[in-house]
């Protein structure tokens, strides 16, 4: 135990006991419901109370949240989605909403709030750290966070986008003659789209970073579509698939299927390294708030969670395609 009196412990002299709210925001990723269980279990190691606010920050600031027993949010652990519910970060964006907010939980009496989720996340993370301790937990796909190297859900929508090139080849080789285009999530940025392509072995890759020659697209997908392997991947930040592949259709002379993968990608069942790293940084929140500290739990790529400072700048930056 630290010289000092740890936040949990000055809370049970005061015969109160240390209630520790989770939050879930923003676009859900697989992985969030493995950082609610753990933040519940180290809670409730702990001697404390987890809370679980419903709907994000709209929740939030709507005081809608409740304790949650940390059996429930174990059995739901390896669930995709985040069973708290989640929402787009408005009303962190106006002082109203952060004032709504901060009265939540003052009402709520709440001593510690963990928020998972993406950038703007992380920005209302950082708005509301002066009014109590904040743990900030980086989910999302998208794997655009300054500060990590990596984020809870990006393997799981990769694996999900690999599986569907898996999917796709066994149709382009039964029926040859034909080609493919798999569009990802991960707008702005192709990070995604390109991770899927290099697992699956794609050298076809459409993304924003590098404006791609659709001439040659076509007729690689061309040469390609009689032996079944003509596949491509797209980013959803290069555009609309279904006017992509008809693009690439009239310029090969051949059909091209376009394969939507959308919000179904962001579904996708939480992959081994998602639940590890999920459970990493819950216990990593827990213990920090427990001392009274706001931090930024930094996912590293040996599947550490470190808790560093919080900050007060902006998170942004893409972690590149
Ligand atoms: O959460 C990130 C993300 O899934 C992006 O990959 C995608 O572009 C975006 O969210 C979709 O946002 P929304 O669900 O609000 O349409």
């Amino acid at each position: 135990m630290p010289a000092r009196t740890r936040r949990i412990e000055r809370n049970a002299n005061r015969g109160r006991r240390f209630r520790l709210a989770i939050l879930t925001s923003g676009g859900d990723a697989p992985g969030m419901n493995a950082v609610v269980a753990a933040a519940c279990e180290g809670t409730e190691r702990l001697g404390g109370v987890p809370y679980g606010v419903r709907g994000g920050f709209g929740g939030l600031a709507a005081g809608r949240m409740a304790a949650i027993d940390a059996a429930e949010a174990a059995a739901r652990s390896h669930e995709a989605g985040t069973w708290l519910g989640t929402s787009r970060w408005p009303p962190m964006d106006t002082a109203e909403g952060l004032e709504a907010c901060r009265r939540a939980l003052e009402a709520a009496e709440l001593d510690a709030l963990v928020v998972i989720g993406g950038n703007g996340s992380a920005l209302g993370a950082r708005a509301l750290a002066g009014a109590l301790p904040v743990a900030f937990v980086p989910a999302t796909i998208d794997r655009d966070i300054e500060g990590t190297e990596l984020t809870i859900g990006t393997s799981s929508a990769i694996g999900l986008g690999v599986e569907t090139i898996d999917l796709l080849r066994i149709t382009a080789r039964s029926l040859p003659g034909r080609a493919f285009l798999l569009q990802t999530l991960g707008a702005p940025h192709g990070f995604l789209a390109h991770a899927v392509a290099t697992a699956a072995g794609i050298d076809l890759v459409l993304v924003p970073e590098q404006p791609a020659d659709l001439d040659a697209v076509a007729a690689e997908l061309r040469d390609r579509a009689p032996s079944g392997s003509a596949i491509a991947v797209m980013s959803e930040a290069v555009g609309d698939a279904v006017r992509l592949a008809q693009a690439l259709s009239e310029r090969a002379g051949i059909r091209v299927h376009p394969t939507i993968l959308g919000h179904a990608q962001r579904a996708a069942a939480p992959s081994a390294q998602d639940r590890a790293l999920g459970r990493a940084a819950g216990r990593t929140a827990v213990t920090a708030l427990a001392d009274g500290e706001s931090c930024f739990v930094c996912l590293g790529a040996d599947g550490t969670a470190t808790a560093m400072p919080l900050g007060d700048r902006p998170a942004a930056a893409p972690a590149g395609a």
